[in-house]
């Protein structure tokens, strides 16, 4: 049963807000002291794309505009050589609207504090002029527009340059990339700005793209306590690729007194997934090993020496053949750090993000061995229920990702 509020109105609300309350031009108070206060954006915005940068500077100050320094004068030209006019093409804001200024007069970087209590202000932007194609350049954009409904540690610009996130939220592509200080600080020429190009490239060309229309995954999942008319069904579906996701609890099974699985969930096609309580019967056990070791079904985790342990230590089944893990896909297509979590992975793909606030903090615990409080969720059916979807939610995001990485690995 869902409650009063759905999970996107609280998800949405919150999320404006700092832990502190909501920040605002009050309680930063850069506007006190500058020229042009609440710098608003500026473009003719004709192909629809939003350009999000730093913070004005003292050029920018000066003349109530962004993108009026050195800094500006480098993306309009670099925007120039791949055919797009920054003030006819685009509109630009700042992730901080009023010019930080340090002790001496000078520019400084804006802290998170300010980004905070600018961020209402950015995102009332974007909702009103609803563009196509948002790009983020720099931490402080980043942390302006993803920062908030990105829970976990958000890492830097280096991390997500270069993806365009098909942000549902927005409805908009969002594209991080580098900001042009950065730029100008490499030798010229050099791959960095090559390497900026292209994300650029790549953010205009997605402005031309319609935007996915995508199902409500949730809706995807079918959670059931039939596990034996669920594992028949799929044994005798016999799909190609198979994939699966448990939740147990703890990280690690070797201790059987204290640990167990809790559910299980499969996905063998795009738009559908199950979820059943984890087998108990001899008969559901035994049907469960038939598909997890059966010889025409490709097995599909992410990170399945997870799921193979717990599953050869729990139940003595061996899930084979094995025919792909997500994670090591994500880390051979792009090997920077911190990108190979399903949760990531999921966001900059499918623009998922956020399914796991509920259960996450029951699937912490104090060290490998220890269990962690899933239990806790399994004795409130409701409660159990959103961990089912959520473990449903984590094999279909995999069958899907692990579709589009074999994919791009000429593996299908
Ligand atoms: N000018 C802007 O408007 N934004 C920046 O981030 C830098 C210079």
């Amino acid at each position: 049963m869902r409650g009063f509020f759905d999970k996107t109105n609280v998800i949405q609300q919150v999320s404006y807000r700092s832990e502190k309350g909501i920040h605002s031009c009050v309680s930063c108070g850069l506007y006190r002291e500058v020229l042009h206060p609440r710098i608003e954006p500026y473009g003719e915005f004709e192909k629809k794309v939003m350009i999000i940068g730093e913070a004005p500077g003292e050029e920018e100050d000066k003349r109530g505009k962004p993108w009026q320094g050195q800094a500006g004068r480098t993306l309009k030209l670099e925007l120039c050589r791949i055919g797009v006019n920054l003030f006819k093409d685009c509109i630009s804001l700042n992730a901080i609207n009023c010019r930080p200024v340090d002790k001496n007069g000078g520019n400084r970087p804006p802290t998170e504090y300010e980004i905070s209590c600018c961020r209402l202000k950015v995102i009332s932007a974007i909702k009103r002029y609803k563009p196509k194609v948002i790009i983020l350049l720099g931490n402080a954009p980043l942390s302006s527009v993803i920062g908030h409904k990105w829970r976990r540690s958000l890492g830097g610009i280096t991390k997500w340059a270069g993806w365009a996130i098909p942000d549902r939220d927005f409805q908009a592509w969002v594209c991080p990339t580098f900001h042009p200080s950065f730029i100008m600080r490499q030798e010229e020429e050099n791959e960095t700005r090559i390497i900026w190009r292209s994300h650029l490239e790549q953010a205009f060309s997605k402005a031309e793209e319609p935007f996915p229309d995508y199902p409500d995954e949730e809706d995807c999942v079918e959670v059931t306590n039939d596990t034996e008319g669920v594992l028949k069904g799929l044994i005798k579906q016999q799909p190609e690729f198979l994939a699966f996701d448990i939740e147990a609890t703890g990280l690690k099974p070797y201790n059987k007194d204290v640990h167990e699985i809790v559910c299980i969930s499969f996905c063998a096609e795009h738009d559908k997934a199950y979820c059943v309580p984890a087998p108990k019967t001899e008969k559901e056990i035994c049907l469960l090993k038939e598909l997890l070791e059966h010889p025409k079904i490709g097995k599909i985790a992410a990170n399945m020496k997870y799921e193979d342990t717990w599953m050869n230590v729990i139940y003595g089944i061996s899930p084979n053949p094995w025919k792909f893990d997500t994670v090591l896909g994500a880390h051979i297509l792009d090997n920077r750090q911190g990108i190979t979590s399903l949760k990531f992975q999921a966001y900059v793909h499918f623009g998922v993000v956020g399914y796991d606030e509920f259960v996450s903090p029951y699937l912490k615990s104090s060290s490998s061995y220890e269990p962690n409080e899933v239990k806790r969720l399994v004795q409130d059916p409701e409660s159990f229920r959103q961990l089912m979807i959520y473990c449903g939610m984590d094999s279909l995001l995999t069958y899907r990702l692990a579709e589009l990485q074999m994919k791009e690995l000429s593996m299908l």
